[in-house]
């Protein structure tokens, strides 16, 4: 999730207010910063790796000339967060630069093809193919002009972009066009402005003009000119007036941070489903000749991974062990060896106790992978292999969105293991990645269609002294993740277990109107399950079932109960199913009057063991 801004201005220099603009974006990602202005025919650039401030210091990024240009912060995706793959990119000839958004998941083919014709790659990012392919379309058709080339070259990517284009081939335009990446223009009698999100602008205007996916937008100082990409087609749209406050803007009108990346989920798995197949191809080559494989993580992460061991049992027949961080030394730090391959999830790539496991593994001459949504974090430096998890950047200490972005890459991983083992049918392979693919809309219509009913549940039970957080088979990972949230965000003491475990001691603490919550996907484990939630009502609980659209029959045992669209694959189950736990906590936390983004005692990333 990076951030694009750039501007063309009626008067004045343009760099100033972009480098003022990416300081608003900086939420957006901050690996890395870069700007490029045209002026009197010439493109200038100045782009550096770090925060802007640091960057600024050395380079002053308001010491660009020209009128017109375009900038960019970087979250990274492809390409480590160095300087050399510091956005805007540039074409040979370095008359082109383009600052992007998103994901080109068919960068590699294209990057190919344009090597084939001598095109020179300095960068490793999917963003560069892009200022090659419109330099390939002048080239090849001289009379086109730059929206021309930007819209051929846009009909060639697969992926998501915001994308922003300038060449000192016309040298008085800035050409925009958007897939699945936010773009909105702003406007002023003094300037107009393109930007990931509104904060970038908003000091400046708060006239502004949604754009949407499939549309390419030209930048003149007359104004803008949108067109569809498919047909060229002009498309007409007024600005609209923005009320928000600066804050707001920042959390897109969310009361919180927590919330706008419950509601970002649909977007991140689907950027989860662009995943470099060859890495996830070369990440399968370990756990498939290790002789064991253990999954290492702390807090949330943890219970994608114990989720994990679920999705590769499975899948592909493979045990592997799920260890939280801070134990791995004192239970295995003497048995793993060469033989053993480690899989360490962590979401910020610096948890120390996920980095200390890590280490002794290294020691002990495992082989180490990393899942990160930190690309650069020490998590990726000291793996062997490791995977981009592509959440962007998550302010919220809880983490949501990048729980559902992990399990994603974990179960596409239990996937492509499976089919290198040979273990499911090429239908049943078929079958879960249609439904993989569906997910994000599921997950849409269980936040759009449920989160009123979760807000009424927990007004109910706001002054609940504790919860219990039931599931069997890969849902006990899900009861887990359900029980953290609420405990650190509304400060519930909560238990959770695998719901068979009730009987052999926590149901003693059950008495009449004890909330107990249900994770109840129509898998295999749900007749036993039918038991253990009829036991607990036996004895008086309130029962909270997380269910299955049209589940008549736990709806009849059920006080309150939470639907998710039909027909979910047991394996893919915790990442709906867990939506529900989110918002749970969330408005429970809301109802006792706590913050969620910021829970006390409890920082985003923990890099003391
Ligand atoms: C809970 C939460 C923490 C983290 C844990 C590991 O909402 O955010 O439990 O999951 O501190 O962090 P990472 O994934 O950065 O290693």
């Amino acid at each position: 999730m990076c951030g694009i801004f750039g501007c063309i201005l009626k008067n004045g220099n343009a760099a100033p207010i972009i480098h003022a603009a990416l300081k608003r974006l900086e939420y957006r990602g901050y690996d890395s910063v870069g700007e490029a202005t045209l002026y009197n025919g010439r493109l200038y650039i100045k782009k550096d790796q770090g925060k802007i401030d640091e960057a600024h210091k050395i380079h002053n990024l308001d010491d660009l000339p020209g009128n017109l240009g375009v900038g960019h912060t970087r979250w990274a995706t492809h390409g480590a967060p160095l300087e050399v793959n510091a956005h805007p990119h540039v074409d040979c000839s370095k008359q082109i630069a383009v600052v992007h958004n998103g994901i080109i998941e068919n960068f590699a083919e294209l990057k190919l093809e344009l090597e084939n014709r001598g095109h020179v790659f300095i960068s490793k990012t999917d963003t560069e193919v892009i200022a090659h392919l419109i330099e390939e379309n002048l080239k090849t058709n001289p009379s086109l002009g730059l929206a021309e080339a930007v819209l051929e070259a846009v009909g060639r990517l697969d992926g998501s972009y915001a994308i922003a284009v300038i060449s000192t081939k016309e040298p008085d335009k800035i050409i925009c066009a958007r897939n699945e990446s936010p773009l909105v223009i702003g406007v002023n009698e003094n300037a107009i402005y393109f930007a990931s999100d509104i904060p970038a602008f908003l000091p400046l205007t708060n006239r502004a003009v949604m754009i949407e996916d499939g549309e390419l937008v030209i930048l003149s100082r007359k104004g803008f000119e949108i067109r569809k990409i498919a047909d060229s087609g002009a498309v007409s749209r007024e600005p609209k007036l923005i009320d928000w406050t600066s804050e707001m803007a920042v959390k897109k009108g969310y009361p919180h941070f927590m919330l706008k990346e419950i509601h970002e989920q649909p977007a991140c798995l689907r950027n989860t489903l662009r995943l470099q197949e060859h890495y996830l191809e070369l990440m399968a080559t370990f756990p498939d000749r290790a002789r064991e494989v253990f999954l290492v993580a702390c807090g949330t992460s943890y219970h994608a991974c114990l989720a994990a061991s679920y999705m590769f049992s499975k899948l592909a027949f493979l045990a592997t062990y799920p260890v939280i961080g801070s134990e791995f030394v004192e239970q295995h730090g003497k048995s793993v060896n060469i033989d053993s391959t480690i899989l360490a999830v962590s979401q910020s790539g610096e948890t120390a106790d996920t980095l200390a496991a890590v280490n002794c593994a290294r020691q002990r001459a495992a082989t180490v992978l990393g899942l990160t949504n930190a690309i650069g974090s020490t998590l990726t430096r000291v793996s062997r292999v490791y995977l981009g998890q592509q959440s962007g950047p998550e302010i919220g200490v809880a983490a949501t969105k990048t729980f559902t972005s992990q399990l994603s890459v974990l179960v596409q991983l239990a996937l492509r293991l499976a089919k290198k083992r040979g273990k499911v049918s090429q239908d049943e392979m078929d079958f879960l990645a249609e439904k993989l693919e569906k997910l994000p809309d599921t997950v849409e219509t269980i936040i759009r269609g449920q989160e009123e009913k979760v807000k009424q549940i927990a007004k109910k039970y706001k002054d609940a002294k504790t919860f219990f957080f039931l599931g069997r088979g890969v849902s006990t990972a899900t009861a887990y993740e359900g029980r953290l949230k609420l405990m650190e965000i509304a400060y519930v003491p909560a238990i959770a277990f695998p719901a068979g475990e009730s009987k052999h001691g926590p149901i003693s603490l059950v008495e009449h109107g004890f909330p107990v919550v249900f994770i109840c996907p129509k898998d295999e484990t749900r007749k036993t399950l039918m038991s253990n939630i009829m036991e607990m009502k036996a004895r008086g609980a309130s029962i909270i079932a997380v269910i299955e659209e049209g589940d008549e029959e736990i709806k009849k045992l059920a006080d309150d109960y939470v639907e998710v669209p039909k027909g979910i694959p047991e394996v893919l189950s915790p990442i709906p199913f867990v939506v529900p736990l989110q918002l749970l906590a969330y408005y429970m936390a809301v109802e006792r009057g706590h913050n969620p983004d910021t829970p006390r005692n409890l920082a985003k990333s923990v890099t003391v063991k």
